[in-house]
C-alpha cells in the first residue's frame, strides 16, 4: 500500500514542506514502524548532499511488559470483577460487584498510551508507580534539503568512464561513495607470496639439517641486545640513525638481566675473558634506546643466552624474518627485508665446521660453487663473506655473510668457554628475486606490487632449476 517508496515520499514531503521532517512523526502519521522510516533515510544519506540529517531524541513512555498484558487482557481488578460473575460472589468479603458492567479504566489508558493518544499527567505519573509504563529514549533525525537537494535520485555512477572525461559529463554526474566497510568479494583461496614459498623452502632444508627454528616475534628490539650484547661498541657508525629506525614510543626499554648487563658493559668498556675490551664510557642510556632490529642476530643473541642459562647443550637454530634499515632506497635496497640466520653451538666448532654447514645448506639450494672472502663483523672473528658463481651473470656475486662469534659476546652470556658458536646470515629476497626473475624490488615488495604476479608465481623448489 501507500508507503512503498518511502525514500521518495521523503524526499516529497521534505521538498513541499518548510519544516523538517520529523522521522518519529513521520513513523506514527504513517502508522508504520520507525526502523522503516530510518531505513529510508539511511539510504538517502548514500547520495551525497540529498539530506542534512540531524539527530534528535525523544522520551516516550513505553508499556512494560506487565502492561502490555494489561492492554490485551485488561487489568488485574477488571479479571477479579470479571471472575465474581454477575451474581456476586459465593465468599461474601469478595461481594463488591454492584454494578453490571464496568469500563476497565487502566486498560484503556494503557491503549491510549501506546497509540500514541493524549493521556493526563496524572494518570502517566500513575501507572508509571505501577510499573506499567515506563520511560524510554528514542533517537530520531530530523531531516531537510541538502546542498544537492533533489525530488528525483539521479543513478549514482559507479565509475569514472574515459567518456565522462572527454564529455564533460563527471562534472554534473554524482558518484557512489565508495564502501569502505564493503566484505569484498571473497578470493577463491589464498597466495602465498613468492617470499613466503622460499622461505618455505629454506625452512625446509634447515629442518632436514638438524636444525630447530628460533622465535622472531620481536620488530622492536633494545640496542642491548640488537647491538650490545653483540659487542658492537656504542659509537658504532651503524649504530647511528643513518641506518638504524630509533623507536620513539616507548623510546627506552627497561628490562635486563642485570648481572648480564654488568658483564656486557665490563666487556665493553674494561674488557675481560682474555679481551682489553673498547676502553670506553659504556652508558645503559644508549642500550636502552629501542630501535627496529637491523638484523637477525638480535634473536641469535637471546637465544645464545638463553641456552647459557639452561645449562648449555650443543644446538642448531636458525631463523626467517623481517630486519630494518634506515637506507637509501633503490631498485635493490627497501628500509626492510628478510634474512635467513643459521646458528650453530658446539664444543671445539671450528671454522672448518662451519664451512662444511654453509657449503651443505647452499648446496640443498643447488648451489655448489662457493668462494669465501674475508670481512669485518663486530660480534665475529674470523668473519666471511660468502661467493657464488652466478651462470646468468657471468660472476661472483655475494650470497651471504658469516663468522664465528666473539668469545666476548659468548662469555657474558656466561656458556662454557670451551663452547664455540658460529653463524651465517643472507637475505631472503635476493634468492627470491633470481629465482622469479625479478630485478626491481619494489616489484617484490610494497604497495606497487602486482597481485597477479602472486596469484600467477610458480611454486619454487630451490634445489631445481
Ligand atoms: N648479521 C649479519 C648481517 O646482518 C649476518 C651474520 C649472521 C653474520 C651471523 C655472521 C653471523 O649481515
Amino acid at each position: 500500500g501507500g508507503v512503498e517508496n518511502l525514500p521518495q515520499m521523503i524526499l516529497e514531503t521534505i521538498d513541499k514542506s518548510k519544516e523538517p521532517l520529523d522521522s518519529l512523526q513521520y513513523a506514527a502519521q504513517l502508522k508504520i514502524d520507525h526502523q522503516r522510516v530510518v531505513g529510508a533515510i539511511k539510504s538517502l544519506q548514500a547520495h551525497e548532499g540529498l539530506i542534512e540529517v540531524d539527530e534528535v531524541s525523544q522520551k516516550r513512555l513505553d508499556l512494560t511488559a506487565e502492561g502490555k498484558e494489561i492492554a490485551e487482557g485488561g487489568s488485574h481488578e477488571f479479571k477479579l470483577f470479571e471472575h465474581i460473575g454477575k451474581d456476586g460472589a459465593a465468599q461474601a468479603e469478595l461481594n463488591i460487584r454492584k454494578k453490571d458492567s464496568v469500563v476497565d479504566e487502566c486498560c484503556k489508558q494503557l491503549n491510549d498510551l501506546s497509540l500514541g493518544g493524549n493521556v493526563d499527567d496524572k494518570i502517566k505519573a500513575e501507572l508509571k508507580k505501577r510499573k506499567l509504563v515506563a520511560e524510554v529514549v528514542i533517537k530520531g533525525f530530523r531531516v531537510r534539503k541538502g546542498s544537492n537537494f533533489s525530488v528525483t535520485i539521479s543513478k549514482a555512477e559507479i565509475d569514472l568512464t574515459p567518456d565522462m572525461i572527454t564529455t564533460g559529463s563527471w562534472k554534473t554526474a554524482t558518484f557512489k561513495k565508495y564502501n569502505f566497510d564493503a566484505m569484498g568479494v571473497q578470493p577463491s583461496c589464498g597466495h602465498l607470496h613468492p617470499l613466503m614459498k622460499v622461505r618455505a623452502e629454506f625452512r625446509q632444508i634447515f629442518f632436514s639439517m638438524g636444525f630447530s627454528e628460533m622465535q622472531t616475534n620481536r620488530y622492536v628490539e633494545s640496542s642491548f641486545w640488537n647491538f650490545d650484547a653483540l659487542f658492537q661498541p656504542q659509537q658504532h657508525p651503524a649504530r647511528d640513525a643513518h641506518d638504524t629506525f630509533f623507536v620513539s614510543d616507548p623510546a627506552a626499554a627497561t628490562q635486563f638481566p642485570q648481572d648480564y648487563l654488568e658483564r656486557v658493559k665490563t666487556v665493553h668498556s674494561k674488557g675481560g675473558y682474555g679481551s682489553s675490551g673498547y676502553n670506553y664510557d659504556w652508558k645503559l642510556e644508549e642500550a636502552q634506546k629501542n630501535v627496529l632490529r637491523t638484523h637477525t642476530t638480535a634473536v641469535s643473541a637471546r637465544q645464545l643466552y638463553k641456552l647459557a642459562q639452561e645449562g648449555f647443550k650443543p644446538a642448531r637454530m636458525f631463523s626467517i624474518d623481517r630486519v630494518f634499515r634506515n637506507e637509501t632506497l633503490d631498485a635493490t635496497h627497501l628500509a626492510e627485508f628478510h634474512q635467513v640466520e643459521g646458528v650453530i653451538a658446539e664444543r671445539n666448532l671450528s671454522l672448518g665446521h662451519l664451512i662444511g654447514v654453509f657449503t651443505e645448506f647452499f648446496k640443498r639450494m643447488g648451489i655448489e660453487n662457493l668462494r669465501f672472502k674475508p670481512t669485518y663483523n663486530p660480534y665475529t672473528e674470523p668473519s666471511m663473506e660468502i661467493f657464488a658463481y652466478h651462470n646468468g651473470l657471468k660472476k661472483w656475486v655475494e650470497i651471504g655473510n658469516s663468522g664465528m662469534f666473539r668469545p666476548e659476546m659468548l662469555l657474558p652470556m656466561g656458556l662454557p668457554e670451551d663452547v664455540n658458536v658460529a653463524g651465517y646470515g643472507l637475505s631472503l629476497e635476493r634468492p627470491t628475486m633470481i629465482r622469479y626473475g625479478i630485478n626491481n624490488i619494489r616489484d617484490l615488495f610494497g604497495p606497487k606490487v602486482d597481485l597477479q604476479m602472486i596469484y600467477d608465481g610458480p611454486i619454487c623448489r630451490l634445489d631445481k632449476d
